[in-house]
Parts: structure tokens; C-alpha cells; sequence
């Protein structure tokens, strides 16, 4: 196994509280695809694993495929421009640099990843214009320069492919035997629910079925196909087929962010998992 690079951002629905239970039972496959990339907890587990030949990594978000861009190609330019003292975590430095506009690739880059590690909860939140409009977080030491796990996020995206747009590309690229991973915004558990904010316009019951039709377009193709999403009798009812599996995840509960319980979640896997060799051996003495 190699070193694991974290997700260099902070994402609202990320990943890392589900990743043994997302890795285990994984079929050998060719290619992987995640268009929903998001922090890309999954897809860094994978990296680390060896278990990549090349993948194709895709979010709607612009700000941020830019970023993961930035760090595949130009990440010694990145930590140099995220070193200067015009990144200090100061209220008067934040909202000066929220209000920044017209950079290069570089700074466009290092402005996202010194907002989202200052500004509060690392909420990506844009307004109608599209302006970044989430206050400053007051938080005491923020990291907003980790030259380490930069470096290891750097080198685990350099034989794949980044692009900006609708998770619909996947349909382009994936072929037989290649893993999907679907994370797409989950279905609100509760009014109050923060989980969908990053999502300005929503992730409507309508994008749930064409993700369903594209999960089973990808599925008669012969790709592997994995899906999480919060529990809810919409999730439930598309991919009644595939029988879901429920698991436990912590979360933050309230609006504000600052409750934290376990709630339900979901994943739809298309293929059958392996019967685990513990349960085989009780199995075999039961029935002795
Ligand atoms: C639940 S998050 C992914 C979390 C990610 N797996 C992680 O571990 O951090 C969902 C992502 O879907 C993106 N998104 C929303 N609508 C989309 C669409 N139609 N096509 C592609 N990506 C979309 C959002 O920008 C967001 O990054």
C-alpha cells in the first residue's frame, strides 16, 4: 500500500466515514470512473491501493475540478503562491480574498483551498451570480498549506483524466468491466439538513432517475457500478432491483453543523458480494 492522500478540500457528503465499507467485496476491474468527485475520499483509498490502472474523475463544480488540475500539473507553483503571506487565516485577508477575481489557474486554485479551509464548515456556497458568499470561519490554526499531502495527492492523480461537467460523460468513457462510482448529492434526510449546499439548484428527484437510467445503462454494458446515498424510500424504490444495503455513517445532524449522530445510509452495488470466509466458516460448523 502506498501513503494515502487525503482529500486536499473539505466536502460537504465526503466520503471517508464509509470507506470500508465502500471498499470491501470490490471486484477486479479495468478502468475506474467517479463523476461525482467531490473531496474524492474513494478514489485516493483506491490510488493508495494500488488498485487504479487509469481513472476518470469529473464533478459539475469548475472551482473545483481547476483545483485538482492545478494539483496534477502545477502543484510546486500552487505551494509557492499558498505560502505568501497574502493566505494568513484574518478576517480583513478573507473577505478581500472571496471578493478576488480574473487570476490565473494557480491562484484561482490556491483562492479555493485557502477558502475552503478558512471559511466556515468548508462550505462551498455560491450566490445567483455565482459569487463564493460563505463567511469567515474564525477557526484558530486552519492548514491551509499541506505541502505533504499535496504532493501525495499530486502524484496519485497523474495517470488520470479530470474533467469539468454532468455525470452523463461517464457514458462516454466507461466500458466493460470498468468500476462507476456514483456519490451524487444526497436526498435531504430532513428540511434543516445541510447536506445538499453545495448544490445551488438542487439535485432534484428527476436528476435521481436519469442517474438511475445512466446506473442501468452502465449496468446491461457490463461495468461494475456502485452508488451511495443517504437512506430515503426514493433511493430505495429506484434500485429496489439491485437490493441496496443499508450501513451506519457519523454526520452532522443540524443545520448548523455542530450535532453529530449516526444516521443510515445507502449502497447499491451491482454484483453479488463475496460470502465473507468468516460467515463460510460458521457456516460449515453449523451444519456439522
Ligand atoms: C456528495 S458530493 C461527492 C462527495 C465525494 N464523494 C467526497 O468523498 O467528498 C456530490 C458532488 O456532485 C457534484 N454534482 C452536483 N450535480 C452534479 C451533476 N449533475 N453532475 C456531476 N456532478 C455533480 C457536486 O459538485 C459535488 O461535488
Amino acid at each position: 500500500m502506498l501513503d494515502e492522500a487525503k482529500p486536499f478540500v473539505k466536502w460537504a457528503g465526503g466520503k471517508r466515514q464509509l470507506l470500508d465499507e465502500l471498499t470491501k467485496d470490490l471486484p477486479e476491474f479495468v478502468n475506474y470512473h467517479e463523476p461525482f468527485l467531490g473531496g474524492g475520499a474513494f478514489f485516493f483509498r483506491l490510488e493508495a491501493e494500488e488498485k487504479i490502472a487509469k481513472a476518470y474523475l469529473s464533478d459539475l463544480n469548475e472551482e473545483l475540478i481547476n483545483a485538482y488540475s492545478v494539483v496534477k500539473n502545477d502543484v510546486f507553483e500552487l505551494m509557492s503562491e499558498l505560502s505568501l503571506p497574502k493566505y494568513a487565516n484574518n478576517e480583513t485577508i478573507f473577505y478581500k480574498i472571496r471578493a478576488s477575481k480574473a487570476m490565473n489557474n494557480v491562484e484561482r486554485a490556491a483562492r479555493f483551498i485557502y477558502l475552503n479551509k478558512t471559511a466556515f464548515n468548508g462550505l462551498y456556497r455560491v450566490n445567483s451570480k455565482g459569487e463564493f458568499n460563505v463567511p469567515f470561519g474564525r477557526y484558530e490554526n486552519p492548514k491551509i498549506l499541506d505541502s505533504q499531502n499535496l504532493i501525495l495527492a499530486h502524484r496519485a492523480l497523474q495517470k488520470d483524466e479530470l474533467y469539468c461537467g454532468d455525470f452523463s460523460v461517464v457514458l462516454k468513457n466507461a466500458r466493460k468491466g470498468d468500476l462507476v462510482y456514483f456519490d451524487p448529492p444526497y436526498v435531504p434526510i430532513s428540511r434543516t439538513s445541510n447536506f445538499t449546499d453545495y448544490t445551488r439548484g438542487g439535485f432534484s428527484e428527476t436528476e435521481q432517475e436519469r442517474l438511475m437510467k445512466t446506473y442501468k445503462t452502465l449496468d446491461s454494458r457490463g461495468c461494475y457500478v456502485l452508488l451511495s446515498n443517504s437512506y430515503s424510500d426514493l433511493i430505495s424504490d429506484l434500485y429496489s432491483e439491485y437490493t441496496p444495503e443499508v450501513v451506519y455513517a457519523i454526520r452532522a445532524i443540524n443545520c448548523k453543523g455542530d450535532k453529530r449522530g449516526k444516521i443510515k445510509e445507502l449502497i447499491v452495488r451491482n454484483w453479488e458480494p463475496q460470502i465473507p470466509q468468516r460467515k463460510l466458516v460458521e457456516e460449515v460448523v453449523a451444519s456439522y
